[in-house]
Order: C-alpha cells, then structure tokens, then sequence
C-alpha cells in the first residue's frame, strides 16, 4: 500500500519517534510511505516525499516533527472535501495514518466516512494528553518534565525573595500538565479547567501557609482554568483558529493582580507557553512513541481503518477513532488527592 503520513495541530516531542517507527515498520512489510508535509494543508496542495528508512534515521531523539504541521481543517474549507479527496488520488495513497490530537484526528475519521471512503488510521500525540480512550498521547511526559523543572526552579527564587510564584501552563480544557507538574513539583495551589476554583479561597490557601511561617508559595495554573461564576476562559485574542479554538492564556496574569491584592504579598507570574512542546523527548515518550508506530502498521496490515492506537493499563491497543473524539478531563480522585498538600 502506498500510505500517506502526516503530523497535524500543534506538535509536541517525540512525533518524530513515532514517525521513524512507522515508516521503519511499513517499508519492512512491504508499504510505501509518502510523508504529507504540514498536516492536511499538504493534503490539499499535494505537498508530500517519499520517507525511507533513511529519511528517518537519526530522529528519534528530535523535538518537532519533520514533516511540518499545520491546523488546517479540510472540512472548515472552501471546497475542502473535494480538494482532500483530488489530493489523495493525484499522490496515489491509498491510505492516511495521521498523527496528532482531536482535530487532526477529527478529520482522519470524518474522511473514513466519506460516501467514498478515504481509508485512514490515527496515533494519539498532544502535550494536553487530552484525547478521550487513550491513557496516554505522545509529547505529554516531555512537556511534563519541562513544566516539572520549571517548578523546581520557581522554586528556589520563591524561597530567597519570600514571594507568591504562579506558573500557567498549557493544556487547553484539561488541566493534565498542571495537575500532574504540579504534584511532581510539589506545588502549594493547583488550579485545572476541570474544576472552577474561588480566587478567596486561594488567597485565603496562601495566607494560611504564611501563618504556619511558610514563606513562599507556587501556584500552577492552567491556561484553561476559571474562577468560579465567570463563563469564559481568559484568552489572547478572540480570534478562532478553523477547529473554533480560541488562543487560551492569561489566567496567570489575572492571578498575579488578584492575589496580590488579596494576600498582600509579593507575586510574579510566569508563563511557560511553547517551552513546554519543544526540546528532545524523554525515554518514555521515545518509547510509546515507537510502540504507537509500529502497532499503526500492524493495524494497517489488518485493515482497521478508522481506528486509533492507543494506550490502555500500560498495554498498546486500539479504539474506535469516534470514542476518541472528546476531551479527557484529568481524574477527578487524583485532583482531590493534590489536596492534601495545600
Ligand atoms: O494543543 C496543544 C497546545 O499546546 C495547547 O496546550 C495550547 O492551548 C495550544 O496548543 C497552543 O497552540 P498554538 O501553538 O497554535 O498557539
């Protein structure tokens, strides 16, 4: 089979793992690989090469993704269809193995179900580990350790100036990075979009430290999180991207002004934004990364069309690509557990 493979949404460490894994695997049993540049813009502009073992030698430790990515959604498009499907035919695929979160994933299962199907598979891969029927997506353990050492290292600072620290980081509607950096780190108040929390109680959180003669606290935020009663997330911009997402960020900000206020204490805020989706990825992510790949093929060999690999209970498996297609919040149990240390 010629298999067309692409990277889409925003990219994260250890696509590239996943990527050698597939083309290694699928040039042995026989496949063709055409490597699809920039996610489904690549799709519809027939920008794509052929990917050999060679192409892909070397990359397993590469942050990013050689092939490019994009948030290009086909079906949000002028024509759009028509223009996937012409570019599939004029590249000769046979089918797409497709790599990234809901939306790039969104698309691979719309596209399977076409009157005419364009037969396609996904891999799970987003920092926000996000993705509904997945234990895990690939980029997460790598974002997570940055974010982890980012902590570590508020840490210090915090200490010797006797300040607040906040730290938001991304995650989009699931607070997976906070909740789990924040444990790690041993962070004093961890806010998630999974659950509102009351800006009074967090100050209230904090004096309380400053009464037991804690003279430091570290907050970790995510991007997504709200206060209590308010209806939208704080963002960027209004503008939209063509999956209807907003640019999340700012809540650090407006809790650097409302803590400061309410505890009196000196704060600062730290936004740790793209650091977290760059740099070289850890061993497990090298490691599920490899694995998603080389079960896509086996996957492909079988004829699972519409399906996901994933990973469940630390067993590689697969999913209906349809039960992926919605946001996994983080667990509520764990987050009340995170209690304890505040
Ligand atoms: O989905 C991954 C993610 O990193 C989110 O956590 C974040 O909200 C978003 O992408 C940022 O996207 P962009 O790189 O387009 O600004």
């Amino acid at each position: 089979m010629k298999i067309g493979l692409l990277t889409g949404g925003g990219d994260s460490p250890a696509t590239n793992a996943a990527i050698r894994a597939v083309v290694k695997r699928a040039e042995r049993d026989g496949h063709e690989i055409i490597g699809i540049k920039k996610g489904w813009a690549g799709v519809i502009n027939k920008e794509a090469e052929k990917l050999t073992r060679d192409n892909v030698s070397g990359i397993i430790n590469k942050g990013g993704t050689i092939l490019g990515t994009s948030r290009t959604n086909p079906f949000k498009m002028d024509n759009g269809i028509e223009l996937a499907i012409d570019g599939v035919k004029s590249l000769g695929i046979d089918a797409i193995c497709a790599i990234g979160g809901d939306d790039t994933l969104g698309v691979a299962h719309k596209l399977n179900n076409l009157e005419n199907p364009i037969h396609a598979v996904g891999i799970p891969q987003t920092i926000d580990n996000d993705i509904a029927g997945t234990d895990y997506a690939i980029g997460f353990d790598s974002a997570l350790a940055i974010a982890t050492d980012a902590i570590d290292k508020l840490h210090t600072t915090a200490e010797s100036h006797r300040r607040v620290m906040i730290v938001e980081v991304m995650g989009r509607d699931a607070g997976h990075i906070a909740l789990e950096a924040g444990l790690a780190g041993g962070a004093d108040v961890i806010l998630v979009p999974d659950e509102d929390f009351d800006v009074k109680e967090v100050g209230e959180r904090i004096k309380k430290r400053t009464d037991r003669g804690k003279t430091f606290s570290i907050v970790v935020v995510a991007e997504g999180a709200k206060p209590i009663g308010v209806e939208d997330q704080v963002v960027k911009s209004g503008k939209k991207d063509m999956f209807g997402h907003v640019m999340l960020g700012g809540i650090g900000e407006y809790l650097n002004k409302e803590l400061a206020d309410l505890t009196h204490l000196e704060t600062r805020v730290t936004n740790l934004g793209h650091l977290q989706r760059g740099g070289a990825p850890t061993p497990f992510d090298r490691l599920v990364a490899t694995r998603f790949g080389l079960r896509i093929v086996e996957m492909i060999n079988e004829g699972k069309w519409d399906y996901m690999v994933c990973l469940k209970g630390g067993k590689v498996t697969e999913i209906p690509l349809e039960d992926a297609l919605k946001t996994k919040p983080v667990d509520l149990d764990l987050l009340e557990l995170s209690k304890v240390f505040y």
